[in-house]
């Protein structure tokens, strides 16, 4: 067996793994990422594609901004489609400044994984068996890599493996407690090289479900319908989703959308999940390991990002002036934000989506929430300053 030492082990090459590596790399802090699946099938992966001014300032940190400063496109402002109309949330206006930006979270991933080739650091992919030990106390991770068995003694372990990794499955289960909503329907996503439909995002609800017309570029766009768990991929032709979506938007949009051969298709359930704590000893969850939101409000990767941004700092902290602070509140720290995140993006499933069991009444008073919202200077800000992402 090959024995290796370092200081931190990270669990995962996604963008929370990707981006704590950069991170300690720039604070000299030796690391070591450990990956189950391939460079290629990592950097392919097709997520959400809106960044928080405080994720953009942290990729800036991070010293890996330069595609995203040249390629990113700031948005000021989203539309909600409803009641056959739209009304537009003036981000920028309502929050004093602050707006997000475009930017594929596979991008991102590339930009990392470029940054981290470039620098030489050590990362394993295509580790099987991965296994963490004793995190209470001296941490370890073992796996097979072409064959031959590893194992990396570290001072941490950063559980940077999403929601089917091992890290979280590895805490004795009284040690931790899980909440967890699954939703009744999911999302099929298309993605094609045709010019977006407008120049801002637009959340639509309607009669027919929720859709949500969204770009990666001026000439790539990302559209969503919810669709029945029941549905199947294979049984939505591009003609068949184009027909759907023009069915939920009002005429004006109807008339503009331009329709193309889709690159890319899928359908992802909906959930929102959380882990309480999100620190075990010397094992910290981060991202999807330790929290879902389901898409609507694109918080995934940000709420990602925020975890790493405090756990980079814990780590800075420790390691530069040897003060544990940081750790013991990260968790504290982080749920904070989480739950914040899980109930916005829980709020915006709820009132966007059409749910098959819903009553009557229960219908008009979500109609009328939505009014209240977007007829009121303080529904609206309640809307933006969330969209934009709470401070940390
Ligand atoms: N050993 C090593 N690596 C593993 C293991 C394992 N046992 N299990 C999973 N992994 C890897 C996965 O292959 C994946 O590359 O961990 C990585 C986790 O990456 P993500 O799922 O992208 O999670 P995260 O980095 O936290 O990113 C969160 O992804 O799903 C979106 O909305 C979410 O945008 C958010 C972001
Ligand atoms: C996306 O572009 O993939 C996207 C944008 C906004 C969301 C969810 C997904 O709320």
């Amino acid at each position: 067996m090959d024995i290796l030492k370092t200081k931190v082990a990270i669990i995962g090459a996604g963008p929370s793994g990707l981006l704590l590596g950069q991170l300690l790399y720039k604070a000299g802090i030796d690391h070591i990422i450990v990956e189950r699946q391939s460079e290629e099938y990592v950097a392919s992966r097709i997520r959400a594609g809106i960044l928080e001014q405080v994720t953009v300032d942290l990729l800036e940190q991070a010293g890996v901004d330069e595609n995203l400063k040249n390629k990113g496109l700031p948005h000021s402002g989203i539309e909600i489609l409803t009641f056959k109309q739209k009304h537009r949330i003036d981000l920028t206006n309502l929050t004093e400044g602050k707006q997000v930006t475009v930017y594929g979270q596979t991008e991102v991933t590339k930009d990392l994984m470029t940054a981290r080739k470039n620098s030489g650091l050590q990362s394993f992919y295509m580790a099987q068996d991965v296994r963490i030990n004793n995190f209470y106390d001296q941490p370890e991770v073992e796996f097979v890599v072409d064959g031959r068995a590893v194992k990396i003694e570290c001072e941490f372990i950063a559980g940077c493996d999403g929601y089917h990794g091992i890290c979280r499955a590895s805490v004795p289960s009284d040690q931790i407690k899980t909440f967890e909503k699954v939703y009744p329907f999911g999302w099929l996503g298309i993605l094609a090289d045709v010019p977006p439909v407008s120049d801002e995002l637009i959340y639509v609800q309607s009669e027919r479900g929720f859709a949500l017309c969204s770009m990666r570029s001026h000439t790539r766009s990302r559209y969503y319908l919810q669709v029945p768990l029941t549905e199947k991929v294979e049984d939505w032709s591009d003609e068949k989703f184009w027909e759907e979506l023009k069915n939920r938007l009002d005429p004006e949009s109807r008339e503009k959308l331009v329709t193309g051969e889709s690159i890319e298709k899928s359908i992802a359930p909906l959930r929102s999940f959380v882990t309480e704590p999100m620190r075990f000893g010397k094992l910290f969850l981060a991202g999807d390991a330790a929290h879902i939101v389901p898409p609507t409000g694109a918080k995934g990767l940000n709420l990602a990002a925020s975890d790493i941004a405090y756990l980079s700092q814990a780590l800075i902290e420790f390691y530069h002036d040897g003060s544990e602070k940081g750790i013991n509140e990260y968790s504290e720290k982080c749920l904070k934000r989480v739950w914040k995140a899980e109930r916005f993006s829980w709020w915006m499933t709820h009132l966007l989506h059409r749910f098959e069991t819903e009553t009557e009444f229960e219908h008009k008073i979500k109609q009328a929430e939505l009014s209240y919202i977007l007829d009121s200077q303080a529904g609206r800000t309640t809307l933006a300053e969330n969209y934009v992402g709470l401070p940390y």
